[in-house]
């Protein structure tokens, strides 16, 4: 059942250019110039009258949900709030009846985010519903939705579902960036084409596992990471924390990398890896001048950089490739090392991969 894999999660992490490409089937329709999905069609006005969009999710999920942010609010040009399900749910927010809310999450099976749902559907909100598992209470509890298809995620620690997540959530700015005319045709048709190639450049990105597995035998000892990003590769930088955090029990933190100096950077000494997310066109120059302040404090540097790059490779301890891509969609790609690095430290360190210990695959409970 793990497909000759040894875990699940490893199987789950191979199984994304497949996954990608069947979250995006019948609904990227390059030849016709179009994207089509029954959830956005039928609800079209609702989306195009918004005032705001509300994300709500947990976990895994809301870093998908905070990717989702940068992409609508840089494509579509609709402001965008992204809230942890637990804390929106208990601040009576401010909700009105022309607010979208979009709740992010795998299992459809979250007790906050649920609740969430229940309360802005209660104040007249449209509901929008992203979830993997069919027929789930969240699915089942919202107004229209649009499954990822990513096929059952058995490891506790979420891959999969974040990267089918993330092409859902594109597709849909995608369509309603057409629909308001905030994107020109021929952009619209490079971001469908770059779509397209991303399952490819995934299984091109895949390839750098043994790469990945000498490094975190190197660092597979420290008590702590550090996680670096900007722009739509922070919440990656999130991600990447969590998913060490997860399985392999090391204290990591994601920051947005100019947050650095506003506090992280005074953990940072001979025994800290840092890894910063440094592809070409997400802010290069700027996430290059925090490497160069991080090397002055002697930080070791795993830069997850554009394949070709020269300047962090110079300055970096080591790099890890991935293929160029738009920045939107660049954190599809700059995810995957992150996944095997986080996974090759946990079996090494022998750590339960599929089952961490004290985490459920669905959190029901509130
Ligand atoms: O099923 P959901 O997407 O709603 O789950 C949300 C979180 O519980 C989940 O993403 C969790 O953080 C994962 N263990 C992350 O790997």
């Amino acid at each position: 059942e793990k497909g000759g894999y040894d875990h699940f999660m490893l199987k789950e992490i191979h199984e994304q250019p497949k996954a990608i490409r069947d979250t995006y089937r019948g609904r990227l329709l390059r030849n016709e110039a179009i994207i089509k999905m029954a959830g956005v069609e039928d609800n079209m006005k609702k989306f195009l009258n918004a005032n705001r969009i509300i994300i709500v999710a947990c976990g895994t999920s809301w870093h998908a949900g905070l990717v989702a942010e940068y992409i609508f609010e840089d494509l579509a040009r609709i402001p965008v709030e992204v809230e942890y399900a637990s804390e929106f749910r208990y601040r009576n927010p401010v909700i009105t009846e022309n607010d979208v809310l979009i709740a992010i999450s795998q299992s459809g099976e979250t007790a906050d985010t649920l609740a969430a749902i229940k309360l802005a559907k209660s104040k007249g909100a449209f509901v929008f519903g992203v979830c993997n598992v069919v027929g789930s209470s969240i699915a089942r509890e919202s107004d229209a939705g649009a499954y990822t298809h990513a096929g059952p995620e058995i490891g506790v620690a979420s891959t999969k579902a974040f990267t089918t997540q993330i092409t859902v959530l594109s597709l849909i700015a995608l369509r309603l960036s057409r629909a308001k005319g905030t994107i020109s045709s021929s952009d619209f048709r490079h971001h469908l084409l770059e779509l397209e190639m991303i399952p490819k450049k995934v299984e091109q990105a895949l390839k750098s596992d043994a790469h990945i597995k000498k490094i975190a035998d190197i660092y597979k000892n420290v008590s702590n990471f550090l996680y670096l990003g900007r722009g739509y590769n922070f919440p990656v930088a999130l991600e990447g924390a969590l998913k060490l955090k997860e399985i392999s029990y090391i204290h990591a933190e994601g920051y947005p990398a100019a947050e650095m100096k506003h506090g992280p950077i005074a953990l940072i000494d001979e025994n800290m890896p840092i890894v910063v997310i440094a592809t070409k066109k997400g802010h290069y120059e700027k996430v290059v001048s925090n490497i160069q302040e991080i090397k002055s404090r002697k930080g070791k540097i795993i830069g997850i950089v554009t394949e070709g790059d020269i300047q962090v490779r110079d300055l970096a301890d080591h790099v890890i490739e991935v293929p160029e891509s738009l920045d939107s969609l660049s954190p599809l790609l700059t995810t995957i090392p992150l996944q095997l690095l986080s996974y090759h430290i946990a079996v090494l360190l022998n750590k339960n991969v599929d089952q961490p210990r004290n985490l459920a695959k669905s959190v029901t409970v509130e």
